[in-house]
């Protein structure tokens, strides 16, 4: 399959509002790149398995209340805590998929009022991903969806303020990708864009950090 020892994984991270689909769609690209013979894991933020990760779960599900600034650290806390086993997993050849990243961070906490390069900032130096698919949808098409649990942003007023902010966000690595089409749709479309970009990480495309 080409994935001699020289060259190195992908890193693709799945962005969009709650409900866009995200989720389903990466464990799709997890099944197709398996299906192609590549070395591929999926991975999620908030990495709720950790410490870190256990405070911003309860905080999330509303069992503890924490400032604005103080959880946003804690999700920057969280990538910062994986960061040296996802380069490691990234140079000896496997790709990750995850499921949201810096964007999310950014996204959510300026919604709130945070200043954007403020809220940037503990983000750089994490590794910059290679390709981010943006699912992208209305707010009110995906509180259609129904399935909005009781955590803390899964509001109508506030995915709107999410979605706004993620705008600023857009950057050369970004495809965005209408999240209202068929689902199978969707797939094809990610699956041409993802196969692009691991093949361009094979052929020696260098690691960056964030924000690059
Ligand atoms: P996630 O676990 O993806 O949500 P779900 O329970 O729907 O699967 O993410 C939980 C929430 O955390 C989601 O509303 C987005 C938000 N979030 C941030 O505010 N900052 C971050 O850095 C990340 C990764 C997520």
């Amino acid at each position: 399959s080409g994935c001699n020892s020289e060259s190195r994984g992908a890193l693709v991270v799945l962005e969009g509002l709650d409900r866009s689909g995200k989720t389903s769609q990466s464990s799709r690209l997890l099944t197709y790149l398996e299906g192609l013979g590549h070395s591929v894991e999926l991975w999620r933020f908030p990495d709720r398995s950790t410490n870190v990760g256990q405070m911003i779960s309860s905080y999330l599900s509303n069992k503890s209340q924490l400032d604005d600034h103080t959880i946003h650290l804690l999700f920057s806390a969280n990538r910062w805590e994986k960061r040296s086993l996802m380069e490691t997993k990234l140079k000896t050849g496997t790709t990750l998929i995850v499921d949201r990243y810096s964007y999310s961070g950014v996204a959510f906490s300026s919604a709130k009022g945070l200043g954007d390069e403020w809220c940037k900032a503990p983000e750089i130096g994490l590794l910059a991903p290679d390709l981010v698919l943006y699912l992208d949808i209305q707010p009110e098409k995906a509180a259609e969806r129904g399935g909005y649990g009781d955590e803390k942003y899964e509001q109508l007023e506030f995915q709107r303020k999410v979605a706004q902010c993620y705008q600023v966000l857009h950057d050369a690595s970004w495809k965005i990708v209408d999240a209202c089409q068929p689902i199978e749709d969707i797939e094809k479309q990610l699956q041409e864009l993802v196969l692009e970009c691991v093949m361009a990480c094979q052929k020696g495309k260098p690691l960056a950090n964030l924000w690059s």
